[in-house]
């Protein structure tokens, strides 16, 4: 069960700036109240040699790395990779079997209050039924001494204000997850986790999160989100962290990741398809039928092609860079990892 892949170093990207407006939430109106003060506390996630074992099973294998504040960190990884008995162990709701997780150098543990460092949603359902979002969410408040006030902010902020006496029981998972969402952000904490957060969100719901995710961000706080909705991630996280198997794939900002596990290549369309196939052929590109009149030449820059389609007198009608997707990079990089028996 060795794996042959070694993870690839992180270097420091560069945050990207919130690209979307918050949008309406679930009753309708524009939400436009800040949800909180500029950050100040930078707070740094570390894992060491983190470990877990379950019987024969070795969930999480060894996992070493920093998860940095001001950028949004995807946690990437097939089913059973061992992401959230990750999450559960830089929680403190699992034990290690070896490695630590330290907050600032310290475990969470050791933190007298840590409800305003760490804030985390793992599993939405984890309600109680017949309480309402508002009296959910105070008593995690009360637990934490944040003002009741904070409630309120809260509701409003995730689009739940309109549905804040309804029994939790009742919500919908989107509701359920922004629900989850507000109670992660209770404590208004540096480091905020969620785990599969945008599962049963609906559009408007997702590009919600997606720019929440980004804002807390930019506010300077340590964000890890873990989602297997490779279109989301691709838009929201800067740095990546991947897993399979529980050990580390990959620890890069996206777009490194991205150059590193996919290949660009030109996109044209043609009316003399069989002429320019050839051009190509005698430039020594390999190119493969697209539709009904294009061709994909992978590893060929546009500029290339172009050149060679003028030199050749060959008409074209479209010329495009196709780059590979996040989708892409990922299921070849973990479909080439083997596979455990066990
Ligand atoms: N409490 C447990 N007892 C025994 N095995 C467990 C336990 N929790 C997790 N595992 C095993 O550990 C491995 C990792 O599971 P984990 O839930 O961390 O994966 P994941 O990456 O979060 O997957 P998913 O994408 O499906 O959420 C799996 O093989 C799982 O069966
Ligand atoms: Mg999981």
């Amino acid at each position: 069960m060795a794996s042959n892949s070694r993870p690839v170093s992180a270097t420091t990207p560069t945050p990207r700036a919130p690209s979307d407006r918050r949008p309406a939430g679930l009753t309708g109106r524009p939400r436009t109240i800040p949800h909180t003060a500029p950050r100040r506390r930078a707070a740094s996630l570390q894992a060491h040699g983190l470990t877990k074992r379950y019987g024969r099973v070795t969930a999480v294998d060894g996992l070493s790395f920093h998860v940095r504040p001001g950028i949004v960190t995807g946690f990437l990884g097939p089913n059973g990779a061992g992401k959230s008995t990750t999450l559960r162990m830089i929680l403190g709701l699992d034990r290690p079997t070896e490695g630590a997780a330290t907050i600032n150098g310290r475990r969470l543990a050791e933190l007298r209050h840590p409800m305003q460092v760490v804030g985390s949603l793992l599993d939405a359902r984890a309600v109680h039924p017949s309480r309402s979002a508002a009296d959910h969410l105070l008593s995690i408040a009360r637990t934490g001494d944040v003002p009741r006030g904070r409630v309120a902010e809260l509701l409003e902020q995730v689009g739940l204000a309109d549905a804040a006496t309804r029994p939790a029981g009742d919500f919908s998972l989107g509701m359920k997850q922004r629900l989850g969402i507000a109670t992660a952000l209770v404590g208004d904490p540096d480091i905020v986790i969620l785990d599969e957060s945008l599962n049963g969100l609906d559009a408007e719901g997702i590009r919600w999160a997606r720019t929440l995710m980004r804002e807390l961000a930019a506010e300077g706080r340590t964000m890890l989100f873990s989602s297997h909705l490779m279109g989301e991630m691709e838009l929201t996280a800067d740095h990546l962290l991947v897993i399979d198997n529980g050990r580390l794939l990959a620890d890069q900002p996206l777009p490194a990741f991205l150059s590193a596990h996919t290949t660009t290549q030109a996109h044209v369309r043609t009316p003399d398809r069989d002429a320019l196939r050839a051009a190509l052929s005698s430039a020594g590109l390999a190119a493969s039928d697209s539709g009904p009149d294009g061709l994909d030449i992978p590893g060929a820059t546009t500029d290339h092609v172009g050149h060679i389609a003028a030199t050749a007198g060959v008409e074209l009608a479209e010329l495009s860079p196709r780059k590979g997707s996040l989708e892409d990079a990922f299921l070849r990089m973990t479909a080439a990892q083997p596979r455990d028996e066990e």
